[in-house]
């Protein structure tokens, strides 16, 4: 708990230093690495596999059918691995630039996303306050989308199934979490057979730029859920995914569990996160996934009454899309399992009528060269062969449609009647505020 505390003097002190705000940041991300993967809820995080540690290392590598010759050596992809320098994007991107494929995209804004003008943003990695002017117009808009909010109370203890067993009972709440219930209105998985909607979580973080350098050697592009208050850092990193012609779209701003919020704070972790994107990118994302998969009926309507369709991972009863590679850093589980899992992954892709959609993280050291050095060679070496894609394209819609302002309403309109005026301009309550707020909170929680 100290360090809830030692994060938000770091804050403070940023302030005033650019620098040194983006020092703290990075050791706020790795010790939320840390923190994710010991309170990791994921479906089946809890599966052991009946197999010994040598069955696996004799037998997993065989599976693969390539990896990437310049891959770091599993030996080195264990928690606490030697963090490389990381790199920063190289140049900035000039204002007015447009992504190629989103031919109708208005230019990128005229700012390197300036800090200071962003100082109305709330505290990073913590649920927005809910009573900002901001918040207070998406809750008006989400009144007015048409879309009705049913009226689940919250689940309660970080969305634990067994801790809410009243809320699982309930089937018309619809839990993906707990039940595997999927919404009607959410994408699980990509419409034709073999085709894998690539998709990294919980970036923009320090080794992304390594990923994004990979795809594009191997000229593939990705679906980036990112947090919002990570793009406040990152800002450039998010441009770069963007032009590149990555999809962008939402991973709420403080990565909770959005099931456990109210209405009223799940409006504001989606609404900053819109605002933020838009002001870096000029385009809003339409599509969100929920941190831990964790949505209910009333966080998947909230959304699409803020024009967020949810994007999912594939799963069945035996096998969730998920390759668990963001819990190496945190000594939750192995190279060799996060590889298992992935051979798993690939036996149950084949016997889907669709393709599928896989959870994989640009958060840490050791999920990006798992993508890189394994997982994505793999991919591209199967036969027949496989189409890589981001989400959007493999729901056969063009990447227009994965933006707010660019989506073609004739062929795709929202389920939402989405008011123009939902982009917000600056104001509200003082950043410097705001931070003490979070300061004392954390002295709090102490
Ligand atoms: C969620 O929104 C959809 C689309 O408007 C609506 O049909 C559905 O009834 C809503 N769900 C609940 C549980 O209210
Ligand atoms: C990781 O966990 C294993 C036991 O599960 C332990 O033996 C090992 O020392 C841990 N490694 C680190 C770096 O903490
Ligand atoms: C589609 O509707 C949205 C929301 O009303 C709007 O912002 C957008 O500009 C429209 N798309 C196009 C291509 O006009
Ligand atoms: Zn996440």
């Amino acid at each position: 708990m100290k360090l809830v505390t030692a994060t938000a003097l770091l804050s403070l002190l940023g302030l005033a230093n650019a620098h040194g705000d983006r020092a703290a940041h990075r050791r706020h991300v790795e010790n939320l690495a840390a923190r994710q993967a010991r309170t990791c809820f994921i479906i089946r995080c809890e599966t052991e596999l009946a197999l010994t540690l040598s069955d696996v290392l004799a037998s997993f590598l065989t599976s693969l059918d390539a990896t990437n010759p310049t891959a770091v050596p599993l030996s080195a992809i264990v928690p606490g691995a030697v963090s490389r320098v990381t790199q920063t994007v190289e140049a900035t991107i000039p204002a007015g630039t447009r992504p190629s494929a989103v031919p109708n995209a208005p230019g990128l804004p005229d700012c390197q996303f300036n800090q200071n003008k962003a100082q109305k943003y709330p505290k990073e990695d913590k649920v927005p306050p809910t009573d900002s002017p901001q918040v207070k117009r998406w809750k008006e808009e989400v009144k007015n989308s048409g879309v009705p909010i049913p009226n689940f109370s919250p689940t309660v203890e970080d969305a634990d199934c067994r801790a809410n067993p009243a809320a699982v009972a309930e089937t018309s709440r619809c839990w993906w979490t707990c039940g595997q219930c999927e919404g009607k209105n959410e994408v699980s998985t990509c419409k034709e057979k073999n085709h894998w909607g690539l998709t990294f979580d919980d970036g923009p973080a320090f080794h992304t730029k390594e990923l994004l350098d990979y795809l594009d050697e191997v000229k593939l592009k990705a679906t980036f859920f990112v947090v919002g208050s990570r793009v406040y850092f990152l800002p450039e990193v998010l441009q770069h995914e963007y032009i590149s012609g990555h999809q962008i779209a939402i991973h709420t701003w403080s990565h909770s569990r959005l099931t456990t919020l109210t209405d009223d704070q799940v409006i504001a972790e989606l609404g900053w996160s819109k605002e933020i994107i838009r002001e870096v990118l000029g385009v809003t994302p339409t599509h969100m996934r929920p941190p831990y998969g964790d949505i209910d009926d009333r966080v998947r309507n909230i959304s699409l009454a803020m024009g967020l369709t949810p994007v999912m991972w594939t799963r069945n009863e035996n096998v969730a899309f998920n390759t668990q590679d963001f819990e190496v850093f945190g000594n939750l589980t192995t190279i060799e399992q996060v590889l298992t899992n992935w051979n798993g992954i690939k036996t149950a892709s084949a016997n889907l009528d669709t393709g599928f959609i896989v959870l994989q993280h640009d958060l840490n050291q050791q999920a990006v060269d798992a993508a890189t050095g394994y997982i994505i060679p793999d991919g591209l070496a199967q036969s027949p062969a496989w189409t890589i894609e981001p989400v959007i394209n493999c729901l056969n819609m063009p990447m227009a449609n994965a933006y707010i302002e660019t989506n073609d309403n004739a062929t795709n309109p929202f389920i939402a009647k989405l008011d123009g005026s939902a982009i917000a301009t600056a104001g509200g309550p003082g950043w410097l505020l705001m931070v003490v707020t979070g300061l004392l909170l954390g002295l709090f929680a102490l």
